[in-house]
């Protein structure tokens, strides 16, 4: 194994869990880590990509920034399954919504992730590689969401490289996002394909689920309270997925 602690992360690995949260947002990991961990410990805050360790349901369990975009996850998700012995990562995001049956508030458990990135260049393929979940992780989340009565859809969703997509001299049809949403893509965020990817060439387990905070066809967004409440949906889910699936 490389050495740690890592230029990225100050950290050794019996700090982390086997399973790890990952929010993009660093003060997501802090709210999580003080509203639903008991003796939870700040464990890195090198580049303020914040990552805390403690106990939910009695399972040790980490949470850990992962930054915005591909690179970023990029990088992260390689150091803790490469280097820390992360077994386990489960993305909790947001994303904008390409598809008419898919609400703003609603959660997107992403089975496979499209991209517009580059990233798997490095592997040298012979061909294009399909970054799919972890099915049993997709199948413990799919049973909690139905337990706790959370609305979800699985599906593919597509990790972009932009935000900001120039689409300037388009037309509607003519948008990368009605492109996406006619081959029944659910959503768009930007990390969730490269922590696929990663996990698949570590040979560990991965899994994105996002809430809906904005609809990219209809324009309608969420409040500021109203992306708590269905982030907070979604912490539940995570957590009550992530402390089952850990050995005791
Ligand atoms: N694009 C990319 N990422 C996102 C979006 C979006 O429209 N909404 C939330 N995350």
């Amino acid at each position: 194994m490389p050495l740690y602690p890592t230029p990225h992360i100050n950290a050794a690995p019996e700090d982390f869990s086997e399973t790890v949260l990952m929010p993009g947002d660093p003060l997501r990991a802090k709210f999580i880590a003080e509203n639903y961990l008991t003796d939870a410990v700040c464990i890195n805050k090198v580049r303020g990509a914040l990552a805390y360790t403690g106990y939910y349901k009695c399972k040790k369990i980490s949470v850990m920034a992962s930054g915005m975009g591909i690179p970023s996850m990029g990088i992260y998700s390689y150091e803790l399954y490469n280097i820390f012995g992360v077994k386990r990562i489960m993305r909790i995001g947001s994303a904008g919504a390409i598809r008419s049956d898919i609400k703003v508030r609603d959660i997107v458990i992403a089975m496979g992730a499209c991209t517009t990135s580059s990233f798997a260049t490095q592997y040298n393929l012979p061909g294009s590689f399909a970054p799919i979940c972890s099915y049993e992780m997709l199948k413990a989340c799919t049973e909690n969401a139905e337990k706790l009565g959370i609305r979800y859809h699985v599906g593919n969703i597509l990790t972009s490289d932009t935000f900001y997509t120039d689409t300037a001299g388009l037309t509607d049809e003519n948008l990368p996002s009605s492109a996406w949403g006619r081959m029944n893509v659910t959503a768009i965020e930007m990390e969730t394909a490269a922590l696929y990817m990663t996990a698949a060439r570590a040979g560990c387990e991965a899994l994105a689920i996002c809430t809906v905070s904005d609809h990219l066809l209809t324009g309608e967004t969420t409040s500021a309270e109203e992306r708590q409440n269905s982030f907070t949906d979604m912490i539940t889910l995570a957590l009550d997925t992530g402390a089952e699936l850990i050995d005791d």
